[in-house]
């Protein structure tokens, strides 16, 4: 295994399961690794995504005991951050072992650490929540999932409640960008625009040079009250 390029450990495991037609088969293999210390995971950012923080700010967006929802949540600092400041916090995953990995990083969390799958989530998280986070889950999949996990992320947000998406940028969408095979297969500015679906209203769609030569997304949309 390499730790020399924090993706080759990913990338080699990614190919073995889009080989065999499962898109997300590899990111439990990549957990497990990471667990016994023979992989990296290079998502784990040690803190919380910035643009999320930015985003947070002081915390007043967040209603203290409002439901919140972190989809694909990785290593978890993301969900910890809700949590933080008052959320009744969600956060799945379809690795096991990034649940366990989350349950061990952060003993007696008030998160809700669950193993779900985007592409089938439960039926009762529908209209759910007040507060939905989705950091670079839909991209990680390939195209072809891109408009059922979008229609699943827009599908948790309850009456009154807001959506938060950051991506990767496609690289169509800025100067100097490299196409290159996924993973990751970063969002086109139609992708972003889709969740905008099912009732939800865009608030605001930022194309911000955030980590150059990497472009990111972040948009919030948000559901009327009034809406079933
Ligand atoms: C690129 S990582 C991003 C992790 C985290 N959101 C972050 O920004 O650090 C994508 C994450 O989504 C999870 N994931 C991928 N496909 C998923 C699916 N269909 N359902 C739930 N989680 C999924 C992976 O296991 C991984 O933890």
């Amino acid at each position: 295994m390499s730790t020399e390029d924090p993706d080759a450990d990913a990338r080699r495991l990614a190919a073995v399961s889009l080989a065999a037609d499962d898109p997300t088969g590899w990111f439990e293999h990549l957990y497990a690794a990471a667990a016994d210390g023979s992989a990296v995971v290079p998502w784990d950012r040690g803190a919380p995504h910035p643009l999320l923080l930015d985003w947070i700010g002081d915390g007043e967006r967040i209603r203290t005991g409002a439901r919140a929802l972190v989809v694909g949540f990785g290593p978890g600092f993301d969900a910890e951050l809700l949590a933080h400041h008052g959320a009744q916090t969600t956060a799945f995953d379809v690795a096991p072992s990034a649940v366990a990995a989350a349950r061990e990083r952060f003993p007696g969390s008030p998160v809700d650490y669950r193993v779900a799958d985007l592409l089938t989530p439960p039926d009762e998280w529908r209209h759910a929540f007040d507060l939905v986070v989705e950091i670079m889950t839909v991209q990680s999949m390939p195209p072809p999932f891109h408009p059922p996990a979008t229609a699943s992320v827009a599908g948790f947000v309850a009456p009154g409640g807001t959506l938060l998406v950051i991506a990767t940028a496609a690289p169509e969408t800025h100067p100097g960008g490299d196409a290159h095979g996924g993973p990751p297969w970063p969002l086109t500015r139609a992708e972003v625009n889709a969740f905008a679906q099912d009732g939800l209203h865009t608030v605001a769609v930022e194309h911000l040079d955030a980590v150059p030569p990497w472009y990111r997304w972040r948009a919030e949309f948000h559901r009327g009250s009034e809406e079933p």
